[in-house]
């Protein structure tokens, strides 16, 4: 058993670490803060963060909380850090470091002195090794003081697994999954992405309802530490696996007036898992009604100005979104993400109760919130 499992670092989108923390507050004590959410628990807790978590980026386990002071201190302690649970004796690491002491050595001679110092060779983390067979270190250091971490995750989390095609202009599995408990949805609640593009919305939105871990479909770096329990970490994952329900309580809609959008929804959601649990159609949202479904959450990420269609054509189809909420959706409270906030919010025209700030693949975006009139 690992001696230092009980502190982990669950990083994610700047805007979802309380969203992050309140998820996190089932596997141990979370506290957010800037970028994640400092996490302690039981041992394996890195385990069930990496498995469990649908708003986590990566997860990193604490291996060292470095001393405050000099520079000698914090080399001194990095010196002693055993790594014989994470990386086996003499094997490579990849280090990613951000060192704000003075008289440190810069990153190259850094690297070098540890290379010497572990006695194994020490190499710069580039991002490739993510999916490779290395460890991955984080190590940050400032006078006030610092951590060494290992990367439990590898591949980014957001990569689930099943989403092997790409729409136009897709959202992260993980900002997704933020979107859906940002705007208080419970699965018991309508769902209606009408913008649904490649599917990121409706597939997390699935596998929500179904209590499908969101990691059961990939494997994590620290499958290939040495100081992983192997039959330990497959009754972890059996555990998640039995707990996944075979249906959601109520079907999950999407719509998208691009059919072959549509296409890469049904493969995306056949390999997920949960194509069974969405009802998809090739519709335009000017025309668009709820038929029987009852009023519940209408979401969509909109187009973009910058990336998906033109920015002249936007305020028609903000229009269009508005005019679909205060007639043939009425009553359904809605979720907008968009670049362009003030616009959207005029076309819209009903009670905002909440302007969300968030990026997109490095826009910046706004989560917005309405509900319907006299609620
Ligand atoms: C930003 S993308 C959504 C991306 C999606 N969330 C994903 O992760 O793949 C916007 C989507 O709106 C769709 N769209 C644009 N105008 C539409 C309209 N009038 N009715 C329905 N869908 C529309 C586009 O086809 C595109 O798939």
């Amino acid at each position: 058993m690992l001696p230092f499992e009980q502190l982990c670092f669950a990083a994610t989108t700047p805007g979802l670490e309380a969203v992050l923390a309140e998820e996190a507050g089932a596997l141990g004590r979370a506290t957010p803060v800037p970028g994640g959410v400092e996490l302690s628990g039981a041992p394996g807790l890195h385990q069930e963060a990496c498995l469990r978590l649908r708003t986590a980026n990566r997860v990193l386990v604490r291996l060292a909380v470095l001393p405050t002071g000099n520079w000698a201190a914090v080399a001194a302690a990095l010196a002693r850090v055993d790594l014989s649970a994470v990386a086996a004796e003499g094997s490579p690491v990849w280090l990613e470091s951000t060192v704000r002491h003075s008289g440190a050595p810069a990153a190259p001679a850094l690297r070098a002195w540890l290379a010497r110092t572990w006695r194994r060779p020490v190499h710069a983390a580039a991002g490739e090794e993510r999916a490779s067979s290395g460890t991955r270190l984080v190590l940050r250091t400032v006078p006030g003081g610092g951590t060494l971490s290992a990367d439990a995750s590898g591949e980014l989390l957001y990569r689930r697994g099943w989403r092997q095609e790409v729409g136009r202009a897709p959202m992260r599995e993980t900002l997704a999954a933020g979107l859906l408990f940002l705007a208080d949805w419970k699965p018991e609640e309508a769902l209606w992405d009408v913008m649904c593009g490649s599917g990121t919305l409706v597939i997390e939105a699935a596998l929500r309802a179904r209590a499908m871990a969101p990691g059961l479909g990939r494997r994590f770096a620290f499958e290939r530490w040495p100081g992983t329990d192997r039959a330990a970490w497959a009754a972890r994952r059996a555990r998640a696996a039995a707990e996944a329900a075979t249906a959601a309580p109520r079907p999950i809609h999407g719509s998208d007036l691009n059919a072959g959008a549509l296409g890469t929804v049904r493969r995306n959601a056949r390999r997920a898992g949960v194509l069974d649990s969405l009802v998809l159609a090739r519709a335009d949202v000017r025309a668009l009604g709820p038929g029987g479904v009852p009023p519940g959450l209408l979401l969509a990420n909109l187009p973009y100005g910058k990336r998906v269609g033109r920015r002249g054509e936007l305020d028609a189809t903000f229009e269009a979104v508005g005019e679909a909420l205060r007639s043939r959706f009425s009553g359904w409270r809605a979720a907008l993400l968009t670049d362009e906030p003030r616009r959207l919010e005029r076309a819209v025209g009903l009670p905002l109760v909440r302007a969300h700030p968030l990026t997109n693949g490095g826009i910046p975006v706004t989560l917005l919130t309405f509900r319907p009139p006299g609620r």
